[in-house]
């Protein structure tokens, strides 16, 4: 789990869903019709949050009702809105957009009369708790000195930008970054047709960071800063696409969800694969909800581990690509047993790696907590010594096919306990 500051826009999205797109000057009668927060910052955080990261949005938030609607609803979805700038004046920044059912193509017309976030705003913000900070390019000048002034406080936040759009000044963000998000709408506009050629002119002007161009149904390029090497993503084909509407901001939530699970390589491919297999679930449904749920039945077809990476008394961290953060898959007695790697006593990792979970004692291994050094039996996940006595780990589900260790279907018929499975 990683905590996540975005910043960019929150809006109010009315959508009409049509059958066919309207010709100028027409009219028509919507098939359905939805409104619901939007803003490719607040999306991000909105699918980050499924996967159980702490995410706080920075953006400018209006008082008046449409406003308290955004706010109510980001907050329901437990993104904290304490960074972000609340105003008395101004209508909520709305964008009115058309859904094609057909084809599931978004057109969006957007309003807003509302100041952009700004540095001032910015400099309000307590920035140590966050793992990473994502930007939107917005007003350039403001974000540059934010990147700025992020880059000079830490050099081990991550900082990423995305570039939707042209901007004026977009020039002044691209040496800060670690991570650059193109849009494939960008490239086009600056004249690049080959995804490519884009990337390698951007590495020019952003020679320091991973830079990440999606490609639509082509899926998504990668571009490795210290080689220039490029690496293409495929999708899958997706039939039907029913609803694009934040779909690279699903992307760019998945790769980030990928890459604070996986930990540091400089190898983004299966980051970005599981961003673009991410934004693949997303076009094959309305809105953004429960993401992670289908990530986690894609997930269950990827090995947690193999059966030959665990010795006969052993507890490893993995971290499948699924709405589960961490989970320890511990061998002890022939057997495996699987719990999430949250401690009970304060929801933090017992440890953010690999290895060093178990721990020899007199009366047998156990699993220990490197935080506040409380102790969990093996078999049972109850903690047996330190802060939280009592309580318990949470179990999770796994099952053994060949030598490989996946997560298995939630079963609750008692002779088939799901979170214990026998290794031979
Ligand atoms: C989708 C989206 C919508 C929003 C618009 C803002 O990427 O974030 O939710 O209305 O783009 O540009």
């Amino acid at each position: 789990m990683a905590t996540i500051l975005g910043i960019g826009i929150a809006t109010l999205d009315i959508i009409n869903e049509v059958n066919q797109y309207p010709a100028e000057d027409s009219e028509q009668r919507a098939l359905a019709q939805r409104k619901r927060t939007g803003g490719n910052v607040c999306n991000t955080l909105s699918v980050l949050r499924q996967f159980e990261h702490q995410c706080a949005l920075a953006a400018v938030l209006t008082s008046d009702a449409d406003g308290a609607f955004i706010q109510e609803k980001i907050a329901q979805r437990g993104i904290d809105l304490s960074p972000s700038h609340k105003i008395g004046f101004g209508h909520a920044p709305t964008s009115y957009i058309t859904l094609n059912r057909p084809n599931g193509s978004r057109t969006i017309v957007h309003y807003r009369d509302a100041p952009e976030f700004d540095l001032t705003a910015f400099l309000a913000i307590d920035l140590t708790p966050f793992d990473w900070l994502h930007f939107e390019a917005r007003h350039c000048m403001d974000t540059a000195a934010m990147l700025a002034l992020a880059r000079s406080m830490s050099k081990t936040q991550i900082l990423s930008l995305e570039i939707e759009k042209e901007r004026p000044h977009l020039e002044q963000l691209f040496s800060f970054p670690d991570v650059i998000f193109f849009s494939r709408a960008f490239a086009q506009n600056r004249d690049f047709n080959d995804p490519r050629a884009f990337l390698t002119a951007a590495h020019h002007w952003a020679p320091q960071a991973v830079l990440i161009l999606a490609w639509g149904a082509a899926g998504a390029y990668w571009l490795a800063p210290s080689s220039g090497r490029i690496h293409a993503i495929e999708s899958q084909t997706v039939d039907p696409v029913v609803d694009t509407l934040g779909a690279g901001d699903t992307l760019i939530a998945g790769v980030i969800h990928a890459r604070t699970s996986q930990g540091a390589t400089d190898d983004w491919s299966p980051a970005v694969t599981f961003g673009v297999r991410l934004a693949e679930q997303k076009i094959q449904q309305i809105g953004l909800d429960d993401l992670n749920t289908r990530a986690g039945q894609a997930a269950k077809t990827q090995p947690l581990c193999h059966l030959d990476d665990l010795g006969p008394a052993d507890a490893l961290g993995v971290r499948p690509l699924n709405g589960i953060p961490s989970v320890i898959v511990v061998r002890a007695h022939k057997t495996l047993y699987a719990y999430r790697n949250i401690c009970p006593h304060n929801g933090s990792p017992l440890s953010k790696t690999q290895r060093g979970y178990l721990i020899d004692k007199p009366e047998g291994f156990a699993l220990r907590c490197a935080v506040h050094n409380a102790h969990f039996d093996i078999e049972s996940g109850t903690c047996t010594q330190g802060p939280c006595p009592g309580t318990h780990l949470q179990t999770v589900p796994i099952r053994i096919a060949g030598d490989a260790v996946f997560l298995a279907p939630e079963v609750d018929e008692p002779e088939n306990n799901p979170s214990i499975a026998q290794s031979s």
